[in-house]
């Protein structure tokens, strides 16, 4: 099976108030960033990764990252995009046509496990489209920004918290941005695109550690898992 795996990492980190961009700030001495493309390297069906960078820091990524890991896979640097789904977009013209299935997984989740990823990629390959996601923990309700006040209370039982890794057959995920760019909808992750063409796309169950470093603490939770939780590779 062919894999190539895109890896948005591409944004401002606006939420984490950091003067370095999130990709290169250091967990436990090493980039975000390098933590997330090593555990993607494990996984043997990936042979191309994709990483989309701030457009103009392709040389900071490859001498902060890149120079710091020896990688089976190849690799590609590229300019991201204004939005996370552009720079999936920039990404999804370079995968090669050779291959079946194109795995995304945030730049900023370093860490996932191999075998969360392998999970994700054998769904996808027998049903087209799946995402990791967690069942959500609190009660989730949506609030009115005119008088802050609650509109609607969701029920937890059917929520769920949507991870990456996200797998997709290649000409899916294709069709599904090209329809997303042709009809001006803007989603923040991939298999809502792939969602509103009407595919059913699959579950996987993922897990709590798999965390999106977003805001300050969730980095402390990040170094606490690394130093506490045995991760397999
Ligand atoms: N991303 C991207 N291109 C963008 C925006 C985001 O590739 N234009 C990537 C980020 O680098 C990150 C992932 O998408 O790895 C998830 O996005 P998020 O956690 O929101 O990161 P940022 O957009 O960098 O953070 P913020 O929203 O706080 O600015
Ligand atoms: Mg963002």
């Amino acid at each position: 099976m062919s894999v190539t795996a895109i890896v948005p990492a591409a944004g401002s980190g606006e939420r984490m108030r950091s003067r370095l961009k999130k990709p290169y700030i250091s967990l436990l001495g090493q980039p975000i960033l390098l933590h997330t493309l090593k555990i993607l390297d494990t996984v043997s069906d990936i042979s191309h990764i994709i990483v989309p960078v701030y457009p103009g820091e392709e040389d900071l990524c490859q001498q902060q990252v890149m120079s710091r890991l020896s990688l089976r896979a190849d690799i590609d640097i590229i300019a991201g995009g204004e939005t996370r789904q552009e720079s999936v977009r920039n990404a999804l013209s370079r995968v090669a046509d050779s291959c079946e299935l194109v795995l995304i997984h945030d730049g900023a989740r370093p860490l996932v496990s191999r075998p969360l990823i392998e999970e994700c990629t054998a769904a996808a390959q027998s049903k087209q489209a799946a995402t990791a996601a967690v069942p959500a923990k609190d009660t989730i309700t949506m609030v009115s920004s005119a008088d802050q006040t609650i509109t609607k209370s969701l029920l937890r039982d059917s929520l769920y918290i949507i991870q990456t890794p996200q797998v997709f057959k290649k000409e899916l995920i294709v069709a599904a941005h090209q329809s997303a760019l042709d009809d001006g909808y803007k989603g923040t992750d991939d298999a809502s695109l792939v969602e509103r063409l009407g595919i059913p796309v699959t579950v996987i169950m993922g897990s709590y550690t798999n965390i999106k470093i977003t805001t300050r603490e969730d980095l402390l939770f990040a170094e606490t898992l690394l130093k506490n939780y045995f991760f397999e590779t």
